[in-house]
């Protein structure tokens, strides 16, 4: 078939109209690749759960009269929301705690229940005297100190502890680097 000048005309506006459109799709995907990582990194900053030290906020735990002034520890466990992308969750258990008081004290102390070795949950002994870890036998003190020969390289991570006008506990969570000497907590 013969092709005339306006043929020609035609189908090269159609190719510059092509061109046209497939870049603006193209600037579209990549302004999109680019705003959606942007816009959840903005995300997480401003979410207090998710944000870098966002696990060193202080939460309720229980309250006053929960924690005897005998000095044996008791296991509390840490609820928070927890966030996973874009999905929200009930408030769950994240982790947990051991809080102990001296006779006649209003301080108390917190050490977390997870094992500096490798991890595992740090259990009290039955008779509230020491705690032990069952996946290595690392033996800790009641206010968390080694008891030697231990896998574990440093004493139970203490945990910043509050106690409100009302009575009320609460405790700095923290997740701590497992296996090294020093407590230098996970962001
Ligand atoms: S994880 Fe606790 S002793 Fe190894």
């Amino acid at each position: 078939m013969q092709t005339t000048k306006a043929d020609g005309d035609r189908d090269s506006a159609g190719d510059t109209r092509r061109g046209f459109l497939a870049k603006v799709a193209a600037l579209a995907c990549g302004g999109l690749a680019t705003v959606a990582p942007l816009a959840a990194g903005v995300w997480a900053f401003l979410d207090p759960l998710r944000r870098k030290g966002a696990a060193a906020t202080f939460l309720p735990v229980t309250e006053l009269t929960a924690v005897p002034d005998d000095g044996v520890p008791r296991q509390f466990a840490v609820v928070s929301e927890r966030i996973d992308a874009w999905t929200g969750f009930p408030r769950e258990p994240i982790g947990a705690v051991y809080l102990r008081r001296e006779k006649g004290s209003q301080q108390v102390e917190a050490l977390s229940a997870t094992c500096p070795h490798a991890g595992c949950f740090v259990e009290l002994e039955a008779d509230g005297r020491c705690f032990r870890c069952p996946c290595h036998n690392s033996t800790f003190t009641r206010d968390g100190g080694i008891v030697q020969p231990s896998p574990s390289p440093r004493v139970m991570d203490a945990l910043e502890c509050q106690v409100s006008e009302s009575g009320a506990v609460s405790v700095k969570w923290q997740n701590f680097y497992t296996g090294i000497a020093d407590k230098v907590a996970r962001e």
